[in-house]
């Protein structure tokens, strides 16, 4: 047997102290956002648009997922993507499964997308993605008229969907406070007849409401409950082609933010970061732990407000995260928790159940990654505990488990421990951030 194709090749990486982080820097265009703006234009008939499309491999095996749909899709050596869409309930029968590599979001969306469609389609990915759980996006959709044709254990992927071919409308309120399940209720509504109504109790991010907007569905979001929202959609509209502007990943910007306020004497401006407030928590936290966050300017990019932000090396305090902020900056507790150690005091981060079933069990990886460079951690039930003394010795080696942001959590640790830190692998950060290592070495950072 040829074991060497079997073990996959690590790419081990380590950072060390340096100097301070200095620059200007426009991180990649947001990950939600370019999924959502790929598929919906698929979904329109016409040509559409999307600049500042973050090309990671995650939203990359969107691209090609929606080609294989029967989308065109071209870049112009510009940057530009154009896309021709097929119509809502226009997808051709792939005649190979989807791949969706790592990715959650391009995968559930997708899913959604399909229901609709009267075809057979298989869904698969990466021995990561292929652990997650895909039971709570195929429960709405099979109520929606779609039947799943064949799935592994526990509805997990690889999975074949049976589309609808008269889908049904539904109302339904969402278990779980989770943006890419109400996305893909709301993309498989937008083939059935009638209102498809979703209902969430902690509201989550908005993008995909705003994004079917602006390519012209008619969906209405009202207040529901003291934390949720309800959401609306008249379903069949005629999508019109759209100019989509993706502006930069708030959830990208939070790890060299974050390593802007532990390393001593840095001072770093980025430009045009996404401040929708369903994706703020971070910055929010931040704040509310003395970190030097000033906003320079703010402006609308393309329908989401953006602002220019000044990050520069601050003391921090630990607090306590409430546990309705979650949905907020669901992907941002790793990179909170090297800020919390850096903290004087013990920062509770509260109700992160959700983290379980990201890219890896991220509860469990940011206790991991910070026990193993000498911070004390704890877990009660769903909440995370870290107990900052101002500093951490480091020295430590971090499984990263396929998960791109245990790996740039860790490196921005590594650059203000006393030790250096060591990655096993910092190959899935291209996922959803290419050009990080770069980037962070431009700023000044010692990563090798
Ligand atoms: C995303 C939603 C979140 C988030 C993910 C992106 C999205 O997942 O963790 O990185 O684009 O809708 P859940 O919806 O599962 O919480």
């Amino acid at each position: 047997m040829n074991t060497a194709a079997l073990t996959p090749t690590l790419t081990p990486l380590t950072a060390r102290r340096g100097g301070p982080l200095q620059g200007r820097i426009r991180v990649p265009g947001d990950k939600s956002i370019s999924h959502r703006a790929l598929i919906l234009a698929a979904m329109t008939v016409g040509e559409s648009t999307v600049a500042g499309l973050l090309e990671g491999d995650d939203v990359l095996n969107t691209a090609a997922a929606m080609r294989a749909l029967g989308a065109r899709l071209e870049r112009s050596p510009d940057g530009l993507w154009r896309i021709h869409g097929v119509g809502v309930g226009g997808f051709a029968q792939p005649s190979a499964p989807l791949d969706f590599g790592n990715s959650g979001t391009g995968c559930r969306l997708a899913i959604g997308a399909v229901a609709g469609c009267p075809i057979v389609a298989t869904f698969d990915g990466d021995a990561s993605l292929r652990k997650r759980p895909m039971r709570r996006v195929l429960d709405p959709i099979e109520r929606m008229g779609a039947r799943v044709v064949e799935q592994a254990e526990g509805g997990r992927l690889p999975l074949t969907l049976q589309g609808a071919t008269d889908p049904m409308p539904i109302e339904y309120e969402s278990p779980v406070p989770s943006a890419q399940l109400k996305s893909a209720v709301l993309l498989a509504g937008l083939a059935a007849p009638g209102e498809t109504t979703v209902i969430e109790e902690e509201a989550t991010r908005d993008h995909t409401e705003r994004l079917m907007k602006h390519f012209g569905a008619k969906i209405v979001s009202k207040p529901h409950g003291e934390h949720g929202r309800r959401i609306t959609l008249q379903g069949q509209p005629e999508l019109e082609p759209a100019r989509v502007v993706v502006p930069a990943d708030p959830s990208s910007a939070a790890f060299p933010m974050v390593g802007a306020l532990i390393v001593p004497g840095s001072d770093v401006t980025f430009e045009a970061v996404m401040t929708n407030p369903l994706r703020t928590g971070l910055f929010l936290t931040l704040r509310e732990m003395g970190a030097k966050i000033e906003t320079l300017a703010t402006r609308d990019d393309g329908g989401e407000e953006v602002a220019d932000l000044r990050v520069t090396t601050s003391q921090l305090k630990g607090v306590v995260v409430p546990p309705e902020r979650a949905p907020a900056m669901i992907d941002e507790y790793l990179i909170l928790g090297v800020a919390a150690a850096f903290a004087e005091g013990t920062t509770r981060m509260r109700g992160l159940k959700e983290l379980r079933v990201k890219e890896s069990d991220r509860l469990e990886a940011t206790a991991d990654m910070l026990r193993v460079n000498g911070v004390a951690v704890e877990i009660e039930g769903d909440d995370l505990i870290v107990h900052g003394k101002g500093g951490v010795p480091g020295g430590g080696e971090v499984k990263t488990h396929m998960d791109h942001r245990i790996a740039m959590s860790a490196l921005m640790m590594g650059l203000a421990s006393a030790e250096p830190v060591r990655i096993d692998d910092s190959a899935f950060i291209a996922t959803s951030f290419p050009g990080f290592v770069e980037l962070m070495r431009g700023l000044g950072a010692d990563l090798s």
